[in-house]
């Protein structure tokens, strides 16, 4: 039988607690620093009343999602990078240059959010000195 605890080294995507929604949902964006490095790093917005996690860096060149506006287009929200104006939706990650922006799952359960992910989240970068 499987233990709830068998976490280490597997690369599953599991729910993670990242904080209140109530204070959460006072930013329009925030950056979740992932355990894995930078590469991994999640945007989680709120916009329309909703929360939303993409890939922090542009499926583009890298560039800093959390820093984009968010625009509605016929009901549908999106960001554009700062840095080419490319457009994704922010539900799929779609983008009508034919690129994907990899999206995860949130939910909220007791007023706290949680997002779906491979790593660890935190609201605070992980100190470089304690991984090496
Ligand atoms: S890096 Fe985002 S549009 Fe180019």
């Amino acid at each position: 039988m499987a233990s709830a605890g068998e976490e280490d080294g597997a690369r599953r995507a599991v729910w993670r607690l990242v904080g209140p929604a109530s204070e959460l949902s006072q930013k329009r964006c925030r950056l979740l620093y992932s355990s894995f490095g930078r590469d991994s790093d999640v945007c989680l917005f709120h916009a329309g009343g909703e929360f939303f996690a993409l890939d922090a860096r542009c499926a583009h060149s890298g560039g800093p999602l959390c820093e984009g506006d968010i625009e509605d287009a016929d009901g549908a929200l999106q960001v554009f990078c700062p840095w080419h104006d490319y457009d994704f939706n922010l539900r799929t990650g779609h983008s009508s240059t034919g690129l994907q922006q990899q999206v995860h799952g949130v939910k909220l359960e007791d007023g706290s959010v949680y997002v779906k992910h491979v790593s660890v989240l935190s609201l605070q970068p992980f100190s470089s000195a304690q991984n090496g």
